[in-house]
């Protein structure tokens, strides 16, 4: 589709009402019943909460306080009440859906396994009964580093079982990232397997397990390998144990263990503005009910789905929509072991075709990256069962969502774009499908019971249309995060600092405009969003200036098409600036090691070396016009203030 037609397209159509064949069927079905919602949270804030957390969720004891705040920002909510969350997502769905299928898996190779709600209750039981044979009680810290199939999602809700804290790590994050959130953790238990399978090759999990294991993490006991990939890897005796040894002798059976709303259900790192990941930690009760009920507004979910959410289950989105939202509701979903790109482009659309996939979310980088392949593609696929699309991640270009829209949704379904965060634990700011129209690039209006609004620098509500101001959540809500994980004071530093306690600081800007439509327009940190995965410039500038051969680094963003943000690393050696700037065998060499510090996502796209860096009198490192360079703009900025000018010429890659 031509740029113009888009551009008439957006002047013409700029909202995408509900369509009716949506609406008809539909949870929420017009706008006067969202506001009927929106009504009575704004009456009652916790009320509003804890009618919800009653009826949505199944209690082994009642709580009697829906929110205590004297500990605030510490807040607490629905305490007394004692619940597991595994028996809300797994135990609660047998009377009625036992055989109904909860997990239909494929792998890159096209290997597909269904699994039913029973035989994943049973699974999850005997892995449950393998960790405590192992020594994990209530409250231990087991670290998943799993390749995206079943077993991650049995591990992981098997420590929910026992009350264990899972922290799952991402296999694409390097040994020495999964060594740094082992050791943060104080993890007794890491559960891997020998490989996954991605792009062809095996993912060596195993063996960056042991890399990470050999320096350091002591207070790992035992580590649960399962065989997926099947190639040779190390076993250490006396440490290491097969999953299939593990759960041979095990009963089906694990009475749940009911723990505390308020205990914590796991800890996800995610990157800040320090070289050091934080441990986001979530609770039980009410992390279990956001991940729940925007299933059900945001999803729509029903009996008859088959949900399938792209995300892998080490970042939050595959937490709320693949290991906990979709089981918590009996829905059916999709686990996907692979790449995008593999056998070719439309394995993703062949995938929804196969499995019958009627609600499909994933990442705007995705779309992008898929787009770029044509529209033949997507048209061999038969997609006439989707019935609603979502993006979450990263704004959405306008000429994107048209794409989604038209060659994947049809016109048909509408699209859901998703602002929220590890933090927030699910949905936030997102349409309700059948009652809140849509405008591309937009994630429309709060959820009800959430309090956004976007404030100027004193935490005034900025009211006049489309100006630009901090991201900030008035009042507290049940699937917030509770605290990062042994660093209190960096929790109310960092999220509470800015407004006096008062407002939970997102961290990205945003604007409203006259609709009251939210529009995201960045980070407000130096936090870059690569291919909707958030990563810190200080981390990637620590693992640089690791290198023997660095002596300093400064990493900022570069509008990418694909990846929404590519990597741009400025470098000082130590010694010689390489001759006119260049030195590829150097610049591969950095690339790699610097995959092998943190992981591909934060592999540099460009590396400029430099005899300095634009600093100013003070020392300080001027970001901003750095980014002007990697972006190839023209420098705007007031470069006076600069103590070495001449370097410009250098770091615009002209000298
Ligand atoms: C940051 C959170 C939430 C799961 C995936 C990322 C950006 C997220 C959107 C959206 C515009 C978005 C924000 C946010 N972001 N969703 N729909 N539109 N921006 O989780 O790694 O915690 O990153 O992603 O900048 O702060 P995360």
């Amino acid at each position: 589709m031509s740029h113009d037609r888009i551009d008439s397209i957006l002047q013409e159509e700029r909202q995408f009402a509900p369509p009716p064949a949506f609406t008809r069927l539909a949870r929420i079905r017009s706008a006067s019943e969202l506001a009927a919602l929106r009504d009575r949270a704004a009456a009652d804030h916790t009320g509003f909460w804890a009618d919800l957390a009653r009826g949505e969720l199944s209690w082994h004891s009642p709580f009697q306080t829906a929110l205590d705040d004297s500990a605030a920002p510490r807040y607490q909510w629905f305490t007394e009440g004692t619940l597991n969350v595994s028996y809300n997502c797994l135990d609660r769905q047998l009377a009625n859906r036992g055989d109904k299928t909860a997990i239909i898996f494929e792998g890159e190779s096209g290997d597909t396994r269904r699994i039913t709600y029973a035989e994943l209750h049973r699974e999850v039981c005997r892995f449950a009964n393998a960790l405590k044979a192992q020594g994990v009680v209530k409250g231990d810290r087991v670290v998943i580093y799993m390749p995206m199939i079943p077993e991650a999602v049995i591990a992981m809700q098997a420590c929910a079982r026992i009350g264990a804290i899972h922290s799952v790590v991402f296999g694409g994050f390097s040994a020495e990232s999964l060594k740094d959130r082992i050791e943060d953790a104080g993890a007794k238990l890491l559960i891997t397997a020998d490989g996954g399978h991605r792009g062809g090759k095996i993912i060596e999990l195993k063996a960056a397990a042991d890399k990470a294991l050999s320096h350091g993490c002591a207070s790992i006991e035992k580590v649960i390998v399962y065989k997926r990939s099947g190639h040779t890897i190390n076993m250490q005796a006396g440490r290491d144990v097969w999953w299939s040894d593990a759960v041979a002798a095990q009963a089906a059976q694990c009475e749940p263990l009911w723990v505390e709303s308020e205990h914590p259900l796991f800890l996800l790192y995610t990157s800040g503005s320090t070289g050091k990941p934080k441990g986001i930690q979530h609770s039980s009760a009410g992390y279990l009910l956001g991940a729940t009920v925007t299933m059900k507004w945001v999803f729509d979910i029903r009996d008859d789905d088959v949900f399938w959410c792209t995300a892998d289950v080490g970042w939050i989105t595959g937490h709320s929509y693949v290991a906990y939202g979709p089981l918590a509701c009996g829905a059916t979903l999709v686990i996907y072991e692979g790449s995008p790109a593999v056998p070719d482009t439309g394995r993703f659309w062949k995938l929804c075709q196969d499995h019958h996939v009627t609600i499909f979310y994933t990442a705007p980088t995705a779309i992008r990256a898929l787009m770029k392949h044509g529209d033949a593609i997507p048209g061999r696929y038969d997609l006439s069962k989707l019935r609603l699309l979502g993006t979450v991640g990263e704004p959405i270009n306008p000429e994107a969502w048209m794409w989604y829209h038209r060659i994947i949704g049809h016109e048909r379904c509408p699209i859901v774009d998703t602002w929220w965060q590890t933090e927030t634990g699910a949905h936030m700011i997102a349409p309700v499908p059948g009652a809140v129209p849509t405008k591309p690039g937009s994630c429309t209006l709060p959820l009800p019971g959430i309090a956004a609004d976007v404030v100027d620098e004193q935490g005034n509500s900025i009211t006049k249309p489309d100006k630009g101001g901090y991201l900030v959540i008035k009042k507290p809500w049940p699937f917030m995060l509770r605290t990062i994980w042994g660093d209190h004071d960096r929790y109310i530093k960092t999220y509470w600092g800015k407004f006096g306690g008062k407002y939970y600081l997102a961290g990205d800007s945003a604007r409203r405009d006259q609709d009251d439509y939210f529009w995201i327009m960045g980070r407000i940190d130096d936090v870059l969003n690569v291919s909707g995965h958030r990563l810190g410039t200080m981390e990637v500038e620590s693992a640089l200036v690791a290198h023997p051969r660095v002596a300093e680094a400064a990493v900022v963003g570069r509008p990418d098409d694909i990846k929404g943000e590519a990597i741009f690393a400025y470098v000082v050696l130590k010694g010689e600036r390489p001759a006119g700037g260049v030195d590829t065998a150097l610049t591969e060499e950095l690339r790699a090691w610097v995959t092998e510090q943190i992981g591909a996502i934060a592999k540099p796209d460009d590396i400029r070396y430099a005899d300095n860096l634009p600093k100013t009198r003070s020392g300080k490192i001027m970001r901003r016009l750095l980014r002007s360079i990697a972006a190839g703009e023209a420098i705007t900025q007031d470069t006076s203030t600069l103590e070495n000018e001449a370097i410009l010429l250098q770091l615009q890659g002209k000298q």
